[in-house]
């Protein structure tokens, strides 16, 4: 690996030598020259006297340097039936009359601006039209309810909310609107205005203080770009914790467009010109990053897709798109190709296709489990690249690096560290573990550029939940191992967040929601592994003396309860009452065995099971319940 050695090493050792040197490749205003200084805390900030705007290097700087009739977006709506391509300068223009637009509402420098939109070219516009007035967006995925989505709002603060008239889930019709007046009706904050887009399939009525896009957007006076300093807030994107309290991770802007623009040709090898499809949604951080700003950084053209991977029968829609707009590097959630394999387990839709255009295929957002690695691989004649990150780090930790020196793959690993990122794995006292040997995996400060950049107004829980555990080091969540040639290998959560279907749940939240009921004295809610999900909540209560109830009917409430609280993806369908959960002697439920027992004691970091005879009360009240069979099967 001398490439990547040599890389890497300048990267750890020199690291303002280093981030200096791929600074240059964006079109600041003002360059950096003071490239990393340590905060207070000791946290990194990156170009701090740099003054840039990160839609003028999206967007502006493109068409300034020729590419403004190139295509930036090619949106792609089975849900519709609807197809459009927008070239730099009309996505450019758009972005500077909704910029207008916005700023007409007052949006100004620093403001937030909350987005709940569906996978639509105007999601990416309120996006980057933020961007271009210095306002700070934040967006809500369309999945979640109306009382999360009063929960971001509250922290937030939006002075505007963006939102559609309806999302498309294959051939349902979600009404945003009575969703969004619903959070706003329970959050303390109220914002000025609510900027609605109207869409066919469903036209909504808008009340005193909404304002029809369209009509805004015609007559908006076209904004210029901010300059903005390096450190200025991008967005806050709000993630599961352990806790129910979403976190407001902040991405800083200098710091991410240096970052994203690296990666996009150290990672995934893309050259101003060609298409990049990441199959995700804006509402998570694989949209923000390669949906939207990595693309367009690096001069790409960006695929939009509104639609799920399947419509049975048909499986090819992923391989349709990639043949159609002659995508180079593709990009989605290992979960979207189990259910592929499920619908279509021989891959004769991919034969279909022509896929000679892909050059490689990068998945993430949960381990990529070797039976749909050999799956892929079987079929395609491309590398299948499972590389790891997640919403703080804003961009890949660990890949086999495309665009500098692809490696051997070895299947259930994510490769090696990005060049920037110092990772390790220490065991439970703090000490490097050796190779092969499990344990808690850190990224040693300095972080990179790109990385989160706090807790949107709680510096103490950024620095209780990533950087109170071991000293010097962010704590990323995630337990694993290094192999004897420097291969990483993440086995899953060591804390309270599962992964459902890609998308990042916190079972503390829904802990909270399920033990509200006045029914219920105790629960746990814990991931259990699940064939197309990767992992599915399950809930375990406790009721309360005296319950007389119809337990089924119960278990039925408490469902759609999490499914009205937090949203449909939450996905928790199965809800089990048992005698008694394992608890420490101080009366502490043993999250952690549960955890494990879910796990069949394959994944995470090693256990502390002090009470084996607990183990067995688990297994066995479990059994007397109803669990499916497949769950079972892990459990014993
Ligand atoms: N708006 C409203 N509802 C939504 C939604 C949205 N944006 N996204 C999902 N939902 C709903 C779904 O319709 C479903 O509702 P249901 O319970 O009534 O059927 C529920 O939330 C669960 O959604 P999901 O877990 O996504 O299941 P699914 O069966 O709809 O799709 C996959 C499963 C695997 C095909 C899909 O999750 C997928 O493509 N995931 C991979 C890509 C990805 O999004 N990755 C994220 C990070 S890379
Ligand atoms: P999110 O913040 O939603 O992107 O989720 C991040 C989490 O998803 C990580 O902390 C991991 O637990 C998991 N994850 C993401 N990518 C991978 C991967 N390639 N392998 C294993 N786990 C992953």
């Amino acid at each position: 690996m001398p490439r990547y050695q040599d890389e890497f090493r300048r990267s750890i050792e020199s690291p303002e030598a280093f981030w200096a040197e791929q600074a240059d490749r964006l079109p600041w205003f003002t360059p950096p020259r003071t490239i990393l200084r340590h905060d207070d805390q000791g946290h990194a900030r990156w170009y701090e006297d740099g003054e840039l705007n990160l839609c003028h290097a999206a967007l502006d700087h493109h068409v300034e340097q020729g590419r403004g009739e190139q295509a930036a977006i090619h949106w792609d709506s089975p849900v519709t039936d609807q197809k459009r391509t927008l070239s730099y300068r009309q996505l450019r223009d758009r972005v500077a009359c909704f910029a207008g637009a916005l700023r007409e509402l007052g949006v100004g420098y620093g403001d937030r601006v909350v987005i709940y939109m569906p996978m639509v070219p105007e999601a990416l516009i309120a996006m980057m039209a933020c961007a271009r007035l210095g306002a700070v967006h934040s967006v809500v995925f369309g999945g979640f309810a109306p009382h999360e989505l009063a929960v971001r709002i509250e922290d937030a603060e939006p002075r505007v909310v963006v939102t559609a008239s309806c999302g498309i889930e294959i051939d349902r019709i979600v009404p945003y609107k009575p969703i969004v007046d619903e959070a706003l009706a329970s959050s303390m904050h109220k914002p000025v205005a609510c900027v609605l887009l109207q869409r066919e399939n469903h036209v909504a009525e808008l009340d005193e203080g909404d304002h029809d896009w369209e009509a805004l957007e015609a007559s908006a006076e076209p904004a210029a770009c901010v300059p903005v300093k390096a450190t200025d807030p991008l967005y806050i994107l709000y993630t599961s914790g352990t806790t129910g309290r979403p976190k407001g991770v902040v991405r800083d802007t200098g710091g991410y467009g240096v970052a994203l623009h690296y990666s996009m040709e150290t990672v995934y090898d893309m050259a101003p010109g060609e298409v990049f499809f990441s199959a995700s949604d804006v509402g998570w951080v694989v949209g923000h990053s390669y949906i939207v700003y990595a693309p367009l950084l690096r001069g790409c053209t960006t695929v939009v897709y509104e639609g799920k991977p399947v419509r049975t029968p048909d499986a090819g829609a992923f391989w349709r798109l990639i043949a159609e707009y002659r995508v180079k590097s593709f990009f989605t959630a290992p979960t979207a190709f189990r259910a592929i394999k499920k619908e279509d387990p021989e891959g004769e839709w991919l034969s279909r296709y022509d896929l000679s255009c892909l050059e490689s295929l990068f998945l993430a957002g949960e381990r990529l489990d070797p039976p749909t690695f050999h799956w892929l691989q079987d079929r395609l004649d491309v590398p299948v690249i499972d590389h790891w990150w997640q919403t703080e780090t804003g961009w890949p930790v660990a890949a086999n690096l495309q665009g500098l020196e692809p490696m051997p793959i070895k299947a259930g690993s994510a490769t090696v560290p990005v060049p920037g990122f110092d990772v390790r794995v220490l065991d439970r006292e703090g000490r490097r573990a050796m190779a092969q040997e499990q344990g808690a995996v850190v990224i040693k400060e300095p972080m990179p550029p790109g990385c989160l950049a706090g807790i949107w107004r709680d510096p103490e829980r950024f620095h209780s939940a990533y950087m109170a555990a071991f000293p010097g080091v962010y704590l990323t969540g995630d337990g694993g191992y290094v192999d004897e040639e420097g291969y990483l290998f993440i086995m899953g959560r060591t804390d309270d967040v599962i992964n459902v279907a890609g998308h990042r749940l916190s079972t503390g939240e829904m802990e909270e929601v399920v033990g509200a009921h006045p029914a219920v004295a105790e629960c746990a809610v814990i991931g259990i592994q699940d064939a197309l999900k990767g992992q599915v909540p399950v809930g375990l209560v406790i009721l309360k003396d005296g319950f007389t109830g119809d337990e089924a009917l119960l278990e039925a409430e408490l469902i759609e309860r999490v499914r009205q609280w937090i949203g449909p993806i939450a996905c928790l369908r199965q809800v089990l009452v048992v005698d008694r959960l394992p608890k420490t002697r101080s009366g502490k439920i043993l999250r952690k065995l549960l955890r494990n027992i879910a796990d069949g004691q394959a994944y995470g970091i090693p256990s502390t099971i002090d009470d084996p005879a607990s183990l067995e009360s688990v297994h066995g009240t479990m059994r007397r319940h109803r669990v499916g069979a497949s769950q079972q099967a892990r459990l014993e």
